[in-house]
């Protein structure tokens, strides 16, 4: 009998709110769309690690990955709904809110290279986006890098003349529709966890992403040719629902934000890596034909490219555009 009150007793403590126990912990979910196996995925990880660490377990992060709870658009509607509470959409995917300065980073050939982007991300034009997301019930906390663009079809892509009456896969970025319509291709909007279906029954032609995105999601394996054309870039903001944000004790707020810097450098620190090795993965696999463009080609494609500055200059902002041209010309690795 008396054993069997102890143990009541003892039961009656753990289950007490507040009465000495542990209470439950604060739950993060943190929803994304790509493979676990990516800048993205790994960068997810990373910071589900570090926040249970530097809380304590007072922070659980539940990382949802593949589009596993929601897709692209979906997402973001359901982070500035609450039902999530982080995501890590590409700058491409804030049009759809309202946010079309991200677009800026569409723009063909703006980064040529990761310096450039650095100078952009880290400086006061980064500051000036991260902004943007506030009014729009969202904080920024960190611009993770995913990699440069390769184009794709089941033709080979050397000059504009190539993309002509082609259907390709965007993701939702007027800069990127404008892209293809100056080609001449069709683009058509698409969610990522659809690509590979569409690309394998000929809903699309083609496709642009980057080499780890490709290889994880297996688009080289519905692709006959991949053209290395490095012309656009993929990179994420991470963001979180402001309201529970802005709610959070602050001594876990600020653990969480060393959490999200230690995770920021880890995950940039890889992206370069793991898109290298998903791009030898695939030339190994031997299902779709890597072609890299002559500088003659290149230079047909940048000046057909061209004019989308000017197309989306109103709707992206030409100081913004301007701004970024200033910052990142000249930038060397
Ligand atoms: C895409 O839709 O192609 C990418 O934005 C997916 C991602 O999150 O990298």
């Amino acid at each position: 009998m008396r054993k069997w009150l102890l143990a009541a007793a003892a039961a009656a403590i753990i289950a007490a709110p507040g009465a000495g126990t542990a209470q439950a912990p604060i739950i993060i979910k943190f929803s994304h769309v790509v493979a676990p196996n990516t800048p993205k995925g790994k960068g997810a990880e990373k910071f589900k690690e570090l926040a249970e660490k530097y809380t304590d377990g007072k922070v659980k992060v539940e990382v949802y990955p593949n589009s596993s709870l929601y897709k692209d658009k979906e997402e973001l509607e359901a982070l500035q709904l609450g039902a999530v509470q982080m995501l890590a959409p590409s700058n491409s995917k804030f049009g759809p809110i309202g946010i079309k300065e991200f677009e800026v980073f569409d723009l063909p050939y703006i980064l040529p290279n990761k310096a450039a982007l650095r100078k952009v991300t880290d400086g006061p034009i980064g500051d000036r986006l991260l902004k943007l997301l506030e009014p729009k019930g969202m904080v920024g906390l960190a611009y993770w890098d995913n990699g440069f663009k390769e184009m794709s079809a089941n033709k080979p892509l050397n000059v504009p003349d190539d993309y002509k009456g082609q259907k390709f896969r965007i993701q939702s970025s007027k800069v990127l529709e404008a892209q293809f319509r100056e080609l001449g291709a069709i683009p058509q909007v698409m969610a990522f966890s659809e690509v590979y279906q569409a690309l394998q029954t000929g809903v699309v032609d083609g496709q642009e992403n980057t080499p780890s995105n490709m290889y994880t999601m297996k688009f080289h394996e519905v692709q006959k040719y991949t053209t290395l054309t490095n012309h656009g870039y993929i990179g994420y903001v991470v963001v979180v629902n402001k309201k529970f944000w802005d709610g959070l004790p602050a001594d876990i707020r600020g653990q969480l934000t060393k959490a999200m810097k230690e995770a920021t450098i880890y995950s940039n620190g890889i992206s370069e890596s793991e898109n290298s090795e998903s791009l030898d993965e695939i030339r190994k696999s031997g299902k779709t034909q890597l072609i890299t463009p002559t500088a003659a080609q290149t230079a047909a494609m940048r000046k057909a490219m061209e004019p989308v500055y000017n197309d989306v200059s109103s709707r992206v902002g030409k100081r913004l555009i301007d701004d970024v041209l200033k910052e990142t010309q000249g930038a060397t690795n």
